[in-house]
């Protein structure tokens, strides 16, 4: 039986293509930039993000908390959704390294930060407050159901924060899923932050990596704080290798992932004992509720896992499913299907 593995896009496995590029990777030493590989996905990167300069980098994880740290000055603030990624699932990082204490303005339902909050979210120059570092933004939110925000909603964030002399960076762990679901060029929603961290290692299947991309001088000196927080890497063009697959060979099949996303909610969504809004499906993630009387969020896991479905389970009720390479439409119908035999009769 095939394992349908939905709990999420991390679960991808590097291709053959990755394999072979990876077996035959030129390397070198890159904290002493004589990595030719990891130098190569660092040019396309930049390239792509429409920024100067990019850094190679172990995690997403690592690369917001690489790009906070270059951005911020000890004891700075540092603005976010209150469902955004870094705030909720980076082990607090941006405290624990940086000294900086997290400002948080509330998520709309579809991952937006209203300018108005974010803009009175800004300290002045008051000497009891701390200073504003940083305004961090993410595309696509993944904890509003993976939606897309679209240039024009980036733009009327970062403008306005810019224009206050505040950087933006963008937890784009998941921009080309965002590109792809808005048909735009993936700069058009970099263009207006000052850094984006990208992941190589979700959608887009590299066994590791993300990028960070920037300014020369940005880059530069998020060089050091990856050194300081033990990211120098050495011979690491062998995970590059593979990183260049990712970007140029597998940005475009996302659309499957999205398609499949919106054939799995449109098939939970009738089914009852689910709670579930289609208009937030937007990319690759299916968030709904079991709203059943006769099973509980574990017994529910445990059904399917028996049936070799697993989904994500976050609190509550609430559940996460994610549509990643390897998984195909029969497989979004064979999971429909088993909640469907799960559910009848426990609504
Ligand atoms: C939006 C977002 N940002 C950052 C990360 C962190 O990436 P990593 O797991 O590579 O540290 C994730 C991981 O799922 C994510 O979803």
């Amino acid at each position: 039986m095939k394992v349908v593995d939905l709990r999420s896009d991390t679960v991808t496995l590097p291709t053959p293509a990755m394999r072979q590029a990876m077996y035959e990777a030129e390397v070198g030493d890159d904290v002493m930039g004589e990595d030719p590989t990891i130098n190569r996905l660092e040019s396309l990167a930049a390239e792509m993000m429409g920024k100067e300069a990019a850094l190679f980098v172990a995690s997403g994880t690592m690369g917001n908390l690489v790009s906070i740290l270059t951005h911020c000055q000890r004891g700075d603030e540092v603005i976010m959704g209150d469902r955004a990624h870094t705030f909720f699932f980076e082990v607090g990082a941006a405290s624990v390294f940086g000294g900086l204490q997290v400002h948080t303005v509330p998520n709309e339902l579809d991952g937006m930060l209203d300018p108005r909050n974010v803009l009175d979210a800004i300290r002045g120059g008051d000497i009891h407050f701390p200073p504003t570092g940083l305004v961090c933004l993410e595309n696509t939110q993944n904890l509003c159901g993976g939606c897309a925000l679209s240039p024009e909603q980036m733009d009327s964030v970062c403008l306005p924060v810019k224009e206050r002399g505040i950087p933006v960076h963008l937890d784009g762990a998941r921009i080309f899923n965002a590109a792809v679901a808005l048909d735009v060029d993936v700069k058009e929603l970099t263009s207006n932050v000052d850094s984006v961290m990208l992941c190589l290692s979700k959608g887009l299947c590299a066994p590791v990596g993300s990028m960070v991309a920037g300014s020369v001088e940005f880059v530069h000196r998020a060089r050091r704080q990856r050194k300081m927080v033990g990211g120098g890497m050495r011979q690491a063009g062998i995970l590059a290798a593979a990183g260049i697959v990712a970007l140029t060979e597998m940005v475009d099949r996302l659309a499957d992932d999205h398609r499949n996303a919106r054939v799995l909610a449109e098939g939970l969504r009738d089914l009852k004992g689910i709670s579930l809004n289609l208009h937030g499906v937007q990319t690759n993630m299916v968030f709904f509720n079991l709203v059943a009387d006769g099973v509980t969020p574990l017994e529910l896991s445990a059904a399917l896992q028996s049936e070799g479905i697993k989904v994500g389970h976050h609190a509550g009720n609430l559940f996460r499913a994610v549509m990643h390479d390897g998984i195909e439409e029969e497989d979004v119908q064979r999971v429909v299907e088993t909640f469907r035999r799960i559910l009848s009769g426990k609504a």
